[in-house]
């Protein structure tokens, strides 16, 4: 049996340092007081005009599901960023669609992967697809802080991120762009792990 997203999340964080506290909520309204910056982001506001520091916020938004992933850290801890994703396995029928999705969005070394794993092959598509996208998630919160002190764009997108491999402590690459980027933005590592939730592949991604 798979673990919940719950338990996905708190096994991810446990060997990160100051790690306050991480709930995953569930359901319709789930993040629905966040904020969001200029690229979408999701962020928890203050008071005031400005953020709440010391929260780390994903959501995932996959019909009929929505989840939402608040992770508190302390200001030594080495997570900077967290990211969550959900994919369902329909896009990833093995016809020509399907086909034509993998074929338009995996590297060559992601082909690998699913060629080499035991498993449906829909459902393990799903996976490195909701890694790209919750790897690309979990630069957020340091990406908006670069833009605070930086006139300097940067450019990268869910696409340029790669499973390396299916266990954790791999996680996902950077490629061209996004490894320029992570590189700057003091991204040294986004570790990747994956259960299944509501026949869905559930990611989540930790940036450090
Ligand atoms: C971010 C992205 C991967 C999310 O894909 P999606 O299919 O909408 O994914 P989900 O439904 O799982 O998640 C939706 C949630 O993602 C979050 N999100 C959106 N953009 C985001 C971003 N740039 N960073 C982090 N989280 C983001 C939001 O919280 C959103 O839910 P909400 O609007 O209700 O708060 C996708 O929108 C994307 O690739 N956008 C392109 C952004 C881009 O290329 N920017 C370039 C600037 S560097």
């Amino acid at each position: 049996m798979s673990i919940t997203p719950q338990q996905l999340l708190e096994s991810a964080l446990t060997r990160h340092r100051g790690v306050l506290s991480c709930d995953i909520v569930f359901g319709d309204d789930a993040g629905a007081s966040v904020g969001h910056d200029d690229r979408e982001a999701p962020f928890v506001p203050d008071d005031g005009d400005g953020e709440e520091p010391g929260f780390l916020i994903s959501i995932t938004d996959e019909d009929p599901e929505r989840l939402c992933a608040v992770v508190r850290v302390a200001e030594d801890s080495d997570v900077l960023g967290v990211g969550i994703d959900l994919a369902s396995t329909e896009d990833w029928t093995q016809d020509e669609r399907g086909e034509r999705f993998a074929e338009l969005l995996f590297t060559e070394h992601e082909k690998a992967l699913i060629s080499a794993a035991d498993g449906s092959v829909p459902l393990l598509r799903a996976k490195v697809f909701s890694a790209k996208e919750a790897a690309f998630k979990s630069t957020a919160t340091v990406l908006r802080r670069w833009y605070e002190s930086h006139d300097e764009e940067l450019y990268f997108e869910a696409r340029d991120f790669e499973l390396v491999s299916w266990s954790e402590s791999r996680g996902a690459g950077r490629r061209d762009r996004a490894a320029i980027s992570c590189a700057k933005l003091g991204i040294s590592r986004i570790e990747i792990s994956f259960t299944e939730y509501a026949d869905m592949a559930f990611c989540v991604a930790i940036a450090c």
